[in-house]
């Protein structure tokens, strides 16, 4: 049923493997500070290098456009990728084309593994120049692409390369496509949906989408005061996108529309500033005093949305509710957490999250192991939710005919 191919399909064996990982990790003072990606790909890596693969690891890191900016170099992730695949060493190609390159794709062993430096030092990986995806080909006999939070950049190594060589998923594409898949393509119903964040003009499309797709979206963070102030509300100094009032108005039509049940917050937790600790209340959303901020939702929307959980068989969750890196504003999100990974531990629901600071809320609330998938992905869970096609997961499928 795979539209595209996995590791399976692939004859490994003494082959040199151009393998497109997301590598763009956290990094203060050139230490890396989130092991996440690193992580999630090392088992595709793991796989190919015990079946005898020539594993050339690529990736892209930070934006230097097209010029060698030290800062940016890939060489400071050899130590925790060999770490992450348990101490294997892991060569570095201090250029990912031309004769520096070659050599080290050309004298690995079966099983052993190298790193090249930044795609994006190179201007044609960004232009997706197919010169550039030949000079990457050259370095390869298989292409598999592992880089699913990388997915919605027609880049040269994610897309132009999938066609060039016999191209597969690695098991983290494939474990993301398959969950989301299962979340939104296929989903058991009623399928409800969170959505938090600051903004309604930065998901305007998602928001679109869901309303089709969903049967129950919940609307919380920043973005709920837009609704709420355009339904009549009076949100104080609350974060508020006062010109979107026409736009949200016109999403609650189409919900309404679409048979899709919107839930947005019934009180609210304000408080005269954001800072950890100030004085705060919860109020209901009738009464939000004039010079205060809603910075989370009330325990009432709170309870409310974990028990509409219960009616739900699958969930997808991308932004917090509230404020949560500054407590007691996390109170809302963290409730809401907890209830869906209870209710996924009890095996009632399957829940999928994606976005960076949604896996955070996550992590911060402590149940992020607790929900059957939570994706690597920023920008491209964004735009998948957006229902857009992702070229280089297009690019797969052709590859796979
Ligand atoms: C990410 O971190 O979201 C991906 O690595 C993509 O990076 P980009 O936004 O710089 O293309
Ligand atoms: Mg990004």
């Amino acid at each position: 049923m795979a539209r595209f191919k996995t590791l399976d399909d692939l004859d490994v064996k003494g082959r040199r493997v151009l393998l497109r990982a997301d590598l763009n990790v956290p990094m203060k003072d050139g230490r890396v500070t989130d092991t996440t990606r690193i992580d999630r790909v090392a088992p595709t890596v793991a796989e190919l290098a015990h079946k005898g693969a020539r594993v050339v690891l690529m990736s892209h890191f930070g934006r230097p456009k097209g010029r060698r900016v030290p800062e940016m170099s890939l060489a400071p992730l050899v130590g925790p990728v060999s770490t992450a695949l348990g101490g294997r060493e892991v060569r570095f190609a201090e250029d990912c084309v031309g004769p520096v390159a070659f050599e080290i794709a050309e004298t690995l062993g079966d099983g052993q593994v190298a790193l090249l430096e930044n795609l994006r030092f190179h201007a044609g990986e960004e232009a997706n120049d197919p010169a550039f995806a030949q000079e990457l080909a050259k370095l390869g006999d298989l292409y598999v692409n592992d880089a699913f939070s990388a997915a919605h950049r027609a880049h040269a190594s994610v897309e132009a390369l999938a066609h060039l060589l016999p191209a597969a998923a690695g098991r983290l594409m494939q474990a993301e496509l398959e969950h989301l898949a299962k979340a939104l393509e296929s989903p058991a119903r009623p399928v409800g949906a969170i959505v938090g964040g600051a903004k309604i003009s930065t998901k305007l499309d998602l928001l679109g989408n869901l309303v089709e797709r969903v049967d129950l979206l919940v609307i919380g963070g920043g973005m709920a005061n837009t609704f709420l102030n355009a339904l009549g509300a009076a949100v104080g100094r609350s974060l508020c996108e006062h010109d979107m009032a026409e736009t949200a108005r016109r999403i609650v039509e189409q919900a309404k529309t679409a048979g899709c049940d919107l839930v947005l917050p019934t009180d609210a937790q304000v408080a005269a500033a954001l800072d950890a600790g100030a004085p705060n209340r919860t109020v209901s959303i009738k009464e939000v005093p004039a010079q205060e901020m809603i910075l989370d939702v009330g325990p009432a929307s709170a309870a409310h949305v974990a028990q509409r959980l219960g009616e739900c068989r699958t969930l997808l969750w991308n932004g917090p509710l509230g404020c949560f890196e500054v407590p007691p504003f996390d109170a809302g999100t963290n409730a809401v957490a907890r209830a869906a990974a209870e209710q996924t531990r009890a095996g009632r629901l399957l829940s999928v999250a994606g976005g960076g600071d949604t896996v955070a809320a996550l992590v911060h609330a402590g149940v992020a192991e607790d929900f059957t998938y939570v994706s690597t992905a920023g920008g491209a869970f964004l735009e998948w939710l957006e229902g857009k096609t992702l070229p280089g997961v297009a690019a797969l499928e052709a590859a796979a005919g």
